[in-house]
């Protein structure tokens, strides 16, 4: 039997100044203290990346980033590469996000080849699944996390999974103030631990999987108390230290 160590991610999405995320960080730094038993960490804009390192670096805080190119470096404009998240420090970076796959268009296989330039630069994939409304509604919201975790499975195999962390977020709740419920949100990652353990039990057992979708200092420490919910990922509520800090402070449990 292991102990997974609950994680708490913030995503900024795209938020923040140069001095708005001066500030938060030097709120958070005022605060993690508390927080001894979570792993926090901040997903940042790439361009707020450097500034998030200088505030960091010798904090118990990590930080990451919000999405990566597949290439390591080349003539893709306007791409982040994997090595230049490592070289400013990232330990995370988010991949699948449900915004990347909806406005971008990323696909389960491009998410699969992401998953492994994450790895092949040293940092933590953390994947995003769920499903949206009309899938939820329709009864598939098994058959589309099955669908997406599989792809990643299928083309880097089962250990190279269990290096990352996964995040289930249902898509309509995702900025919406629309949370699942905690027996909701515990069934479907009861079910995502259960399709790795097909493969791995091993990996299964270890495996980080996030909540994520309008969680907030009201609802953490619920969600967070099921079973098989291991932390948040965390959008509107981690742009306010205070906010963010009781949400990192409902996993320390
Ligand atoms: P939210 O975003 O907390 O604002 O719903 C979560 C996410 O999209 O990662």
């Amino acid at each position: 039997f292991t102990m997974r160590q609950p994680l708490v991610a913030g995503n900024w999405k795209m938020n923040g100044s140069r001095a708005s995320v001066a500030a938060l960080l030097d709120g958070l730094k005022a605060g993690i203290g508390q927080v001894t038993t979570a792993e926090v960490a901040v997903c940042a804009p790439a361009i707020l990346i450097a500034d998030t390192q200088a505030s960091l670096q010798g904090s118990s805080i990590k930080w990451g980033g919000q999405d990566l190119s597949v290439h390591e470096s080349g003539a893709y404009t306007g791409e982040i590469a994997g090595p230049m998240l490592a070289d400013f420090g990232c330990h995370y970076v988010i991949i699948g996000h449900s915004e990347r796959r909806a406005y971008h268009g990323e696909s389960d296989a491009l998410v699969a080849e992401k998953f492994v330039a994450a790895r092949n630069a040293g940092l933590v994939p953390i994947l995003c699944v769920g499903e949206t409304l009309e899938e939820r509604e329709s009864g598939i919201t098994e058959q589309v996390v099955a669908r997406q975790i599989d792809a990643v499975v299928a083309h880097c195999g089962i250990d190279k999974v269990g290096e990352g962390v996964i995040a289930y977020e249902p898509v309509w709740a995702i900025g919406t103030g629309k949370t699942a419920t905690p027996e909701q949100a515990q069934e479907v990652h009861a079910f995502i631990r259960g399709r790795l353990a097909a493969s791995s039990a091993s990996v299964a057992e270890d495996m980080q999987i996030l909540y994520g979708g309008s969680m907030n200092p009201k609802n953490a420490a619920e969600l967070i108390g099921q079973a098989d919910i291991d932390g948040g990922l965390i959008g509107g509520a981690s742009l306010k230290a205070d906010d963010f800090l009781a949400v990192c402070s409902a996993a320390n449990g």
